[in-house]
């Protein structure tokens, strides 16, 4: 297993590092109100300490056409929620990666996989933007709202394309900027305040970066745009007053939003 030590880790990493274990760490104690994107049928078939970690801005799931005995890599899997939900999709002739850089977030997820009763399932230690699994290992790579996360997002790219077999698939739930010609400190400012501490891409920069990697039939579908009251809120809610100054309520109405984002491997 990779293990992720604090010096492989940039200080943003880092960062993101100590974030979620601490969610993972608080899993009994949070509600669940963050698991929208879930079925009442799907989410009371997981772990309560699944949902309540959850932190997905989609449910990539619902757009993969998982089949039997194909093989899936959940970038940033956290507490185990698309894994979980994968592993029934695929089978016992399937199996599941579920990669993350966070220790506490991988050992809730492999004590939510043990009280699911689900054994074709892997949990592994490391990096989105170094991804510890052999060419072509996987025929489907799906991830929710964590690339967004990264400083070095076309490097997560090419290694999930790397990681997939020809034929395989992307298919992918991340924040987008659906508006471009937001000014780039207000685009900035947006972002953080949405968790998206490193930037989010435009949808133009998203296609353009997959398809120069390789991937065909690509696709950014924006399905959930954030108003400008939802970012106000949030922003007061987390002490941002600074950043809040930095935007223009109608510039910023509904420039970021929730995308699927697909691919394939040729
Ligand atoms: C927003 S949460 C999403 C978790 C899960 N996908 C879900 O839908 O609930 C982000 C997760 O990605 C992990 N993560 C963030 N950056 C990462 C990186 N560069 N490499 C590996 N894991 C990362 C975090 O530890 C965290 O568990």
């Amino acid at each position: 297993m990779a293990e992720v030590g604090a010096a492989t880790l940039s200080q943003s990493q880092r960062r993101i590092r100590e974030h979620y274990g601490a969610v993972a760490g608080n899993a009994e104690a949070l509600d669940n109100s963050q698991i929208h994107h879930y079925s009442r049928s799907e989410q009371q078939r997981l772990p309560y300490s699944a949902c309540s970690v959850s932190r997905g801005c989609g449910n990539p799931l619902s757009r993969a056409a998982l089949k039997p005995g194909e093989r899936v890599l959940d970038l940033g899997c956290g507490g185990g929620i698309d894994v979980l939900l994968a592993a029934e999709q695929v089978g016992r002739s399937g199996c599941i990666y579920g990669l993350d850089m966070t220790s506490e977030m991988l050992e809730l997820a492999r004590r939510n996989a043990a009280q699911a009763g689900v054994k074709n399932v892997s949990f592994i230690q490391g990096l989105i933007e170094d991804i510890p699994l052999a060419n072509g290992a996987v025929d489907v790579v799906i991830s929710n709202c964590v690339i967004n996360l990264s400083d070095e997002k076309a490097s997560v790219l090419r290694e999930a394309w790397r990681v997939l077999a020809p034929g395989g698939r992307f298919v992918v739930a991340d924040v987008v900027l659906v508006r471009p010609e937001l000014p780039p400190a207000m685009r900035t400012a947006a972002a953080i305040i949405l968790g998206c501490t490193n930037g989010v891409l435009t949808v133009g920069e998203y296609e353009a970066l997959m398809t120069e990697i390789g991937f065909e039939g690509v696709l950014v579908e924006a399905h959930h745009s954030t108003p400008w009251q939802r970012l106000e809120d949030k922003a007061k809610r987390q002490g941002q007053n600074d950043l809040l100054a930095d935007l223009d309520p109608q510039l910023a109405h509904e420039a970021l939003a929730a995308a699927y984002i697909f691919g394939e491997k040729p």
